[in-house]
């Protein structure tokens, strides 16, 4: 089994070149790692560490490659107390709902027991055009965060 499952929810494509980038950087730092964009609860493990990324849409609504997990999260609310997770959220800060989808997600996560490592990081599309770049810094401290639990 993979150490870090990293879960993206995306519509253009960018929060997926995000996890693609965290999984290889976490791979050089000798973590396993498994990628999935938009997967369904069976594909899950329920321990473990998962680290979600996702972009927001419509009016900080949820991508629809990862809505069908958050739906099943809230409907089955299942026992998640064995998982630790990190969150990355892409976003533009002309919305009001600014990295909404990943605040969804955050507290779909929270209700099922999950624990969350650190602090959530919410990129800012417009400040950030490349947003591997701070995500790449907020790792550097969420990995030593993962190390000390
Ligand atoms: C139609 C549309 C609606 C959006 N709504 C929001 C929003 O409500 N909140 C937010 O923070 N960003 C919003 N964004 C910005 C996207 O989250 C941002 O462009 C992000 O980089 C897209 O990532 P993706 O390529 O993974 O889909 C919106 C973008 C579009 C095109």
């Amino acid at each position: 089994m993979a150490d870090i499952t990293l879960i993206s929810g995306s519509t253009l494509g960018g929060a997926e070149y995000v996890a693609e980038h965290l999984a290889e950087k976490l791979e050089d730092a000798g973590f396993s790692t498994r990628t999935l964009h938009g997967p369904l609860l069976e594909d899950l493990p329920t321990d473990g560490v998962w680290l979600l990324i996702s972009s927001t849409h419509g009016a900080g609504d949820l991508p629809d490659n990862i809505l069908p997990l958050y739906e099943e999260l809230q409907e089955q609310q299942p026992d998640l107390s064995q998982v630790r997770f990190g969150a990355v959220g892409l976003g533009s800060r002309e919305y009001d709902t600014f990295c909404g989808a990943i605040e969804k997600m955050e507290e779909v996560l929270k209700g099922c027991q999950a624990k969350q490592i650190g602090e959530t990081l919410r990129i800012n599309v417009l400040e950030h055009e490349i947003p591997e770049d701070p995500a790449e810094i907020w790792l550097g401290s969420w990995i030593n965060l993962l190390k000390e639990v």
